[in-house]
């Protein structure tokens, strides 16, 4: 008897403890736009904290629109997604503005306002929690540093190249610090050092304990690395022979939850 309350006692503990290193969980869910577009047929993946990850894919195999459930621009048609505990189809809306100060999205399309200089759309975030003047325009430099934008800083956002344009968005994106960080395609117009130099400074954030989510088409940013990479294919994931490391790893990822 003793026995069976002390096995029921791990298993309970368990799963609480699995919860708690869960980031993002996304449960069967199909995504239909109207009147008839399947953006995302019954996708589950669960996202550990402290994860990099990689969705993976063709143009149109849905990689933005999963980006878009994860911080709610998007519901989805079926299934379930949690992020950071927090079913999105229940929480309130103090609880999503709160959710979304912890997660910085560097958008596909970049969003950033084009009358503003690079530093002001930067400062955005960090505004709104309310950090002192001093510290943003400390963070703000350091960034425009690390990607190669140091002289940028005062320039209108609608005066740089696309490429810069990219960069301001992933230093908009990581400037607060967030708990997760969604990025869609952000490599998408950068050389190669560019490139080296983005994914070093998602590494960096990585290493202070952000959660990382990429949609990328481009192979050489995750070709060489052990992180889980889900790839998507007109809204299925693919699991076929290609990708029997990443399926593993996935595997055993989950395995040390238990
Ligand atoms: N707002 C929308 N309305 C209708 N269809 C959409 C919308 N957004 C995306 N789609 C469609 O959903 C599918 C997946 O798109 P998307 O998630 O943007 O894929 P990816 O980012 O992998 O290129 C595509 O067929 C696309 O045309
Ligand atoms: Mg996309």
């Amino acid at each position: 008897m003793t026995k069976f309350f002390r096995n029921q006692s791990k298993i309970f503990m368990s799963k609480k403890k699995k919860a708690s290193m869960i980031m993002a969980d996304i449960i069967k869910v199909t995504k239909t736009y109207p009147p008839n577009v399947q953006a995302l047929a019954d996708i589950s993946l669960t996202v550990n904290k402290g994860e990099i990850i990689f969705l993976t894919g063709k143009s149109g195999a849905g990689k933005t629109t999963l980006l878009k459930l994860l911080c709610r621009i998007e519901t989805p048609t079926k299934g379930l997604v949690e992020v950071a505990g927090y079913d999105l189809s229940k929480i309130s809306r103090g609880n999503i503005q709160k959710l979304r100060r912890n997660i910085g999205i560097a958008h596909q399309d970049f969003k950033l306002l084009p009358n503003r200089t690079v530093a002001q759309n930067i400062a955005i975030s960090m505004e709104v929690s309310y950090k002192r003047a001093a510290f943003i325009r400390q963070r703000t430099k350091k960034l425009l540093d690390q990607l190669d934008l140091a002289d940028k800083y005062d320039t209108m956002a609608l005066e740089l190249s696309r490429g810069e344009q990219q960069r301001v968005t992933i230093a908009r994106a990581v400037a607060n610090d967030p708990k997760l960080i969604l990025a869609d395609e952000p490599t998408g117009n950068l050389d190669s050092e560019t490139t080296g130099r983005v994914m070093d400074l998602f590494r960096e954030c990585n290493s202070k304990g952000a959660t990382i989510i990429i949609a990328t088409h481009d192979e050489t940013i995750y070709k060489n690395t052990n992180h889980q990479v889900m790839e998507l294919h007109q809204g299925y994931h693919v699991v076929d022979d290609e990708y029997p490391e990443q399926e593993n790893l996935h595997a055993s990822s989950n395995e040390s939850l238990q």
